[in-house]
């Protein structure tokens, strides 16, 4: 299938001063009219990715084009195609939301009654009508990033930027945000977005690609990727945590097994078949003395295939970074 290419990013590395390598020689294509997303833990290289594709940042190596615009070479068109939503909220404490609006209106040079007009609409659209003349300082953390929205798509853009739309927010918020992205793409806004989250992924975006220490780990749409991985996940818990090493060394390379993985509490055992896997596992755990508490088996889901490509879970390289380990 042809699908139009809206942006192409060609062996883009970036390197911050003091040589820190943020992203590296990563290529993708993001096809017009699609919800593209880029999920990683912490320090993956998602915000670097994304500004520089908005021109925010110069890259060290590659390149990328916005709708076949260099985002070098041609900036000043790039930044016409695009809306761009930061992750960090730039919101003023003392403006009303309307203001925000008006103020970026201006900065865009719209005429003051296209502006009013947008602004209207934008206001509907994320459901701010009612607290539009209200300080920003007084919305909640939903309210805020409605409002952040709203501004990414003031500039009426052909590509929005969305960088950890939902981050913090509570299910309610995030479930709406996840509707106007849904609403946007029907309208045939094509979509780039970050996230930490992997129901985020695997519900709102078509592609996405996994990236993990600023390197593409693999990419194609949630099914194709869980598909991909083949097989089932069989979850051991044990009741005695200490004899995980053990079985895990059991467990590996016997036929039935593709991969052994040790979890906090017990294994994640990937099989082609459940039925073939299961006496071999129940033999061995049994042979080894390892009681076991619980065990589960499932189709593949977005962490197991984030396990699988860069040998840990999303939460472990979460907290790596938190506990600085
Ligand atoms: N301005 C900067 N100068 C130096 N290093 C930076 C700068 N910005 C980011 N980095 C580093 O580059 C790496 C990638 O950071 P980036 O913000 O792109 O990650 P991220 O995937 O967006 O993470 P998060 O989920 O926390 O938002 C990290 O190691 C970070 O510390
Ligand atoms: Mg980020």
């Amino acid at each position: 299938m042809d699908r139009a290419i809206a942006i192409e990013v060609s062996r883009l590395t970036k390197t911050y001063d003091g040589g820190h390598v943020a992203v590296a020689d990563l290529s993708f294509q993001v096809y017009e009219g699609e919800i593209f997303g880029l999920l990683g833990p912490n320090g993956a290289g998602k915000s670097t990715t994304l500004r520089t594709l908005i021109t925010l940042l110069t890259p060290t190596s590659g390149s990328a084009s916005i709708l076949g615009h260099d985002t070098v070479r041609d900036a000043d068109v790039v930044r016409q195609l695009i809306g761009y939503v930061p992750q960090e909220r730039a919101i003023d404490r003392f403006l009303t939301g309307r203001e925000h609006l008006e103020l970026l209106g201006a900065l865009y040079h719209l005429s003051k009654a296209e502006a009013a007009k947008r602004i209207a609409e934008l206001l509907k659209l994320v459901e701010l009508e009612e607290a539009a003349d209200r300080p920003a300082k007084t919305y909640s953390g939903g309210m805020k990033r409605k409002l952040d929205i709203a501004c990414g798509l003031l500039p009426n853009p052909k590509i929005l930027f969305l960088d950890e739309p939902t981050l913090g927010l509570d299910v309610q918020s995030r479930l709406r945000i996840w509707d106007y992205v849904r609403m946007l793409k029907g309208r045939g806004m094509t979509i780039v977005m970050t996230t930490n989250y992997l129901d985020e992924a695997d519900q709102l975006c078509d592609r996405l690609a996994i990236i993990d220490g600023g390197k593409i780990k693999t990419l194609g749409s949630p099914t194709e990727l869980k598909i991909g991985l083949g097989g089932d996940i069989v979850s051991l818990t044990l009741k005695d945590q200490s004899k995980i090493p053990v079985l895990v060394s059991a467990l590996t390379g016997q036929p039935a097994m593709r991969a052994v993985k040790a979890t906090p509490t017990g294994l994640d055992i990937r099989v082609d078949s459940p039925e073939k896997a299961l006496s071999a596992i129940l033999e061995s755990a049994n042979r080894l003395d390892c009681r076991l508490e619980f065990i589960e088996y499932h189709r593949p889901r977005l962490d197991d295939v984030f396990i699988a490509h860069t040998g840990r879970s999303m939460t472990e390289s979460v907290q790596d970074i938190q506990t600085g380990s």
